[in-house]
């Protein structure tokens, strides 16, 4: 069964890449210029987390993944966005995975915090297991 990559940003401090790290399945880090400039060959999921700047617009997405999406293939191949925050934020709690989703008209599959916990690996691992199950099924997609 082909497995669906996902695409994810990571800081410095690393909670998205542990997690993602532990999905075993293909995982690329758009924090690293290698990926970040490059092109999807087919369905992908993004993983975000969010970061409140404290400018005015509180721009929560990270510029990584901004400057990934701002290719037009990239963003058809988009089939479905996961997302990592923190719960003190409040009202930004998870805010770029549902802005992207927004602007995107793709769902989120899956949000958890920090960098999840052991149940949030297995549910994450189940909800992408579906996904290749039923993108196998809809077969081919013409590009
Ligand atoms: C400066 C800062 C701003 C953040 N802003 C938000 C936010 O607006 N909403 C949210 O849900 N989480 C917020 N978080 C939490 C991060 O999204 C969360 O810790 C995430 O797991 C970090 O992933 P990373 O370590 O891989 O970069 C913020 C964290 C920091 C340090």
């Amino acid at each position: 069964m082909h497995q669906t990559p996902i695409y994810y940003y990571s800081s410095a401090s690393g909670l998205v890449r542990t997690f993602a790290e532990r999905l075993a399945r293909p995982v690329y880090n758009l924090a690293e210029r290698e990926h970040r400039l490059s092109e999807v060959d087919g369905a992908w999921v993004l993983l975000t987390p969010s970061y409140k700047t404290g400018n005015v617009d509180n721009d929560t997405i990270p510029e990584a993944i901004r400057r990934f999406l701002r290719s037009p293939h990239n963003r058809r191949h988009l089939v479905g966005i996961m997302g990592s925050g923190n719960r003190n934020f409040g009202a930004y709690y998870q805010r770029a995975a549902h802005e992207i989703a927004a602007a995107s008209g793709r769902p989120v599959l899956f949000e958890f915090e920090l960098s999840g916990e052991s149940w949030d690996v297995t549910e994450c691992r189940r909800i992408m297991a579906e996904l290749d199950e039923a993108l196998a099924a809809r077969g081919p997609v013409a590009v």
